[in-house]
């Protein structure tokens, strides 16, 4: 797919995190200039040299918090920005549910500053990273925008409050354009091997779960549950290569200069693949079995999650080209190859 957008200078907030780095390589590759504003709470500046090491472009980062909005303004006064994108929370389901203070002090309180500093210097193009946490564990599929929200953590409920937020400023200032783009699961890395998702601790998803249990780093997957209503009884989800997600924020940039708005879209295959089919199809890529066990279901899980991608594909031209097959490939060559991921 070819984008038209001119060159732009966008701040990405969050942009030496997993997502946030692909989506510096790609603007990089793209043409533009990109400022990444990161406290590095989840991430490693080695992520951004390794994108510079990639595209021979130099993305300037500035290490900073959503939280200090003085030197968030700050970065306003000395930069001319055109657009944002904004990744920069804290995505722990599990920890929003013990510390929500944090949580709504980190997600929505840093998106507020944000947001303060970008009407007062008249940067009012906005791509902000939602989830389809926001439908929360709703049994009607495929998931439509238009559904009612029903977040069931504080984590989801810090992204719904979030896209309540956006949509009030859109009300009451038409020279606002933002996209709410609704991840499904993002998986994957880009397919160098040399950028991917490097969890702290244990990792709560199932991708990075699956790959360190491949690399040997622990002993199985639990599978969360056998006797849902699915073909197998596990869980089924709508998995998306982070590379086909970034080009999902591509295609938001490229529309929104011209139109003014709150959008909203889901960025997801419209797929759904079981537990036991992504153990299956990450044991092919690795090359050998990857071992597993049942589990009592994880409180809280939806039994199906996939997405209808049609809005995105009819507004944005975009739809997803990686195959749950691709999607392991790469994230397993990025797991062989830094099997203690930034931490070498
Ligand atoms: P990540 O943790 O790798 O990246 C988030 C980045 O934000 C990190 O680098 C972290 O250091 C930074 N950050 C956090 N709080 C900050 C603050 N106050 N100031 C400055 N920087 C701060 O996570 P990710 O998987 O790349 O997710 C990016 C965004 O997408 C998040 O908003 C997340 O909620 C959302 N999202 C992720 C998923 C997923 O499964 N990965 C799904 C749906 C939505
Ligand atoms: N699962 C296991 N074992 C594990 C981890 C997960 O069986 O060790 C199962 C879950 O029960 C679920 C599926 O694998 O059926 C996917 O689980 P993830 O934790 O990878 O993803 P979720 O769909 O539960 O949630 C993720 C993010 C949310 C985000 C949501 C939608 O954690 O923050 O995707 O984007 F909102």
């Amino acid at each position: 797919m070819a984008y038209m957008l001119g060159c732009m200078k966008v701040l990405v907030t969050g942009g030496a995190g997993y997502i946030g780095s692909h989506m510096v390589l790609c603007l990089l590759e793209a043409g533009h200039d990109v400022v990444v504003l990161d406290n590095l709470a989840n991430s490693s500046a080695e992520s951004l040299r390794r994108v510079e090491e990639l595209t021979g472009k130099h993305p300037d980062f500035v290490e900073l918090d959503l939280l200090d909005a003085t030197g968030v303004d700050r970065l306003f006064e000395t930069n001319g920005f055109d657009s944002v994108i904004h990744f920069a929370g804290l995505k722990a389901v599990g920890e929003s549910v013990a510390q929500p203070l944090r949580y709504y002090q980190n997600n929505i309180v840093g998106t507020l500053n944000l947001l303060a500093s970008m009407d007062k210097h008249g940067v009012r193009t906005l791509v902000f990273s939602s989830s389809a946490t926001v439908y929360g564990a709703s049994e009607e599929v495929p998931l439509i925008e238009k559904m009612p929200l029903d977040a069931t953590n504080p984590y989801g409920r810090t992204k719904e409050q979030i896209e309540d937020i956006l949509t009030d400023l859109g009300a009451a200032d038409s020279s606002w354009h933002i996209a709410l783009l609704r991840y499904f699961n993002p998986v994957g890395a880009h397919e160098s091997g040399r950028i991917g998702e490097d969890p702290t601790g244990v990792p709560n998803n199932l991708l990075p779960f699956v790959a360190q249990v491949a690399v040997g780093r622990r002993e199985k997957v639990m599978v969360f549950g056998n006797d849902y209503p699915t073909p197998d009884g596990t869980g089924v989800r709508d998995y998306i290569h982070v590379m086909d997600l970034a080009a999902g924020h591509l295609a938001a940039l490229d529309y929104l200069p011209s139109h003014p708005g709150v959008f909203r879209w889901n960025l997801g295959s419209g797929e759904g693949s079981s537990v036991l089919e992504v153990i299956q199809a990450f044991g092919d890529a690795a090359g050998k079995p990857v071992p597993f066990a049942f589990a009592p279901r994880r409180p809280g899980d939806a039994a199906v999650s996939y997405a209808d991608p049609s809005s995105a594909l009819a507004d944005l031209g975009w739809s997803t080209h990686r195959n749950l097959a691709q999607m392991c490939e790469d994230h397993w060559r990025w797991q062989r190859e830094n099997p203690n991921g930034y931490n070498a």
